[in-house]
């Protein structure tokens, strides 16, 4: 049979044929679309890159986009590449970072089940320990502060430039490390009552670590007075303008810092939440990232940027402030001390409390800027610090800080003055390895590995349940 006897077969085998192309040719473009979208958007990711755009440890929260098109008989909706926090900081190609910086910021948002469960309410803790570089919130801030000094021409790589800076050690550590990958040198000032481990520690960071008797901040001996001190020594040695320099960071001070949470720390809780969230808790060393946060999370324009209907207008920032610090009276009162504490009076300048990194007898500018943000504070003793960590490790293995301690202490006191199923967030700084010669030996003395914890929270940290 010819097709030119039979012209309605030929014309039903032709629409077959272009039938069958049809659905061939749509397979293969729906197959290869997902490929071209993906192709498209980290080709323009690259563009923003180069033009200095957002990069993952310094650029805040990565733009939501969601593409369609019409698929068939209803809209299908292509998978957003950028959409999961933990994804976000990956190149799409292979999960590549550029450099330790690229392991900065995007920490997970951990549900610490036991408080959750012991309260009634959420308990959220962002696990800053898992900061790439450094291994604490720090990483954060000592990035932003090279990156701040970079673009104002205070710090250039590879001249023998020098870090400077005055620090209890996480910041000191991240600095260290950060220096090294970005062409600089580290000379870091702490003082003596720290655990040892973290000066031995930025020793193999291949930092100079200068390790001084404790001084109020009113004696040049000071940690954070030597450090600038130092600083402007290596400057003024500069004997022409190719000549290497002293750059003090100037944690305590810099407004980079509380800028570094507030870009990344605060959009990353914001978004991992949802908005959902009534309280977050935080100690202030320098108050960089209470302030940061708080200054994020309380924008009225935050609510609208991610436009989320759920975020919560009577948010609670809290302090959590270990015992001897004068802040906890600044905020619930509005004065540091009784004058008989006054800073400079006292012989020891830090707050007398075995927990390192928060608490503090001075009102510094990262802590002024977030300071009208601030509702309120909680005091945390050390007894409730140790019982504290030595309750994560026993029912949810988390092995904690002292810092992180005093803050989910904080956490629960907070938790439990909001009504049930509320949500609240803190940190999680560092890891208990940096704490084992002080900390974590007191927490052993105190027995408190010896036994069990006890089954009940509240009568573990002696605090009693608002009614
Ligand atoms: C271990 C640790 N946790 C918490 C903090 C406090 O953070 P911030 O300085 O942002 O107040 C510090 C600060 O030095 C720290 O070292
Ligand atoms: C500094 O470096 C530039 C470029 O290498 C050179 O031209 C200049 O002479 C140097 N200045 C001094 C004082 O050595």
């Amino acid at each position: 049979m010819s097709l030119s006897d039979h012209p309605r077969a030929y014309g039903t085998a032709a629409v077959a044929v272009a039938f069958v192309a049809g659905v061939l040719v749509t397979l293969g473009f729906k197959d290869l679309y997902p490929d071209l979208e993906r192709r498209y958007q980290q080709h323009k990711r690259y563009q923003r890159r180069a033009q200095g755009g957002p990069t993952p440890a310094g650029g805040g929260v990565a733009p939501r986009r969601s593409s369609m098109m019409f698929w068939g008989s209803g809209p299908v909706e292509l998978e957003d590449r950028e959409k999961t926090a933990s994804e976000a900081h990956l190149p799409p190609t292979a999960g590549i970072v550029d450099g330790i910086e690229g392991c900065i910021g995007h920490t997970p948002l951990i549900k610490i089940h036991s408080l959750s469960l012991a309260t009634g309410r959420t308990i959220l803790a962002k696990a800053e320990f898992l900061n790439g570089a450094g291994n604490s919130p720090k990483d954060r801030v000592a990035l932003s502060m090279i990156q701040a000094a970079e673009e104002a021409g205070l710090l250039v790589p590879n001249r023998g430039d020098t870090i400077y800076e005055g620090t209890v050690g996480s910041t000191g550590i991240s600095l260290a490390a950060l220096a090294r990958a970005r062409g600089y040198r580290a000379h870091i000032c702490m003082p003596d009552d720290q655990s040892l481990e973290k000066s031995d520690l930025l020793h193999h960071l291949g930092a100079t670590v200068e390790r001084v008797p404790v001084a109020p901040i009113t004696s040049p001996a000071h940690f954070v007075n030597l450090a600038r001190r130092r600083a402007a020594e290596h400057t003024q040695s500069a004997a022409d303008e190719n000549a290497s320099r002293g750059f003090f960071a100037d944690q305590f001070e810099s407004a980079a810092n509380h800028q570094a949470h507030e870009r990344t720390t605060g959009p990353e809780i914001h978004r991992q939440t949802g908005g959902r969230i009534d309280a977050f808790v935080a100690g202030a060393g320098t108050g960089g990232t209470i302030a940061g946060v708080a200054r994020y999370l309380k924008d009225p324009n935050t609510k609208l940027k991610l436009s989320n209907k759920n975020a919560d207008a009577n948010l609670r920032i809290v302090l959590a402030d270990p015992q001897g610090s004068g802040l906890y009276n600044k905020v619930r009162h509005g004065v540091m001390y009784a004058p008989t504490e006054r800073e400079g009076t006292r012989r020891r300048q830090q707050v007398d409390s075995i927990v390192e990194g928060v608490g503090i007898n001075r009102v510094t500018d990262n802590f002024e800027a977030g300071r009208d943000l601030i509702d309120d504070a909680v005091r945390v003793t050390d007894v409730q610090a140790c019982s504290m960590a030595r309750w994560l490790v026993e029912h949810d293995g988390i092995f904690a800080g002292s810092s992180s301690a005093v803050n989910c202490v904080a956490a629960v006191v907070t938790a439990l003055a909001l009504p049930e199923g509320s949500t609240v967030v803190t940190i999680l700084c560092d890891s208990g390895t940096r704490h084992l010669s002080k900390f974590w030996k007191k927490v052993a003395e105190m027995g408190l590995e010896d036994e069990p914890t006890p089954d009940d929270l509240l009568v573990l940290l002696a605090i009693e349940k608002p009614r």
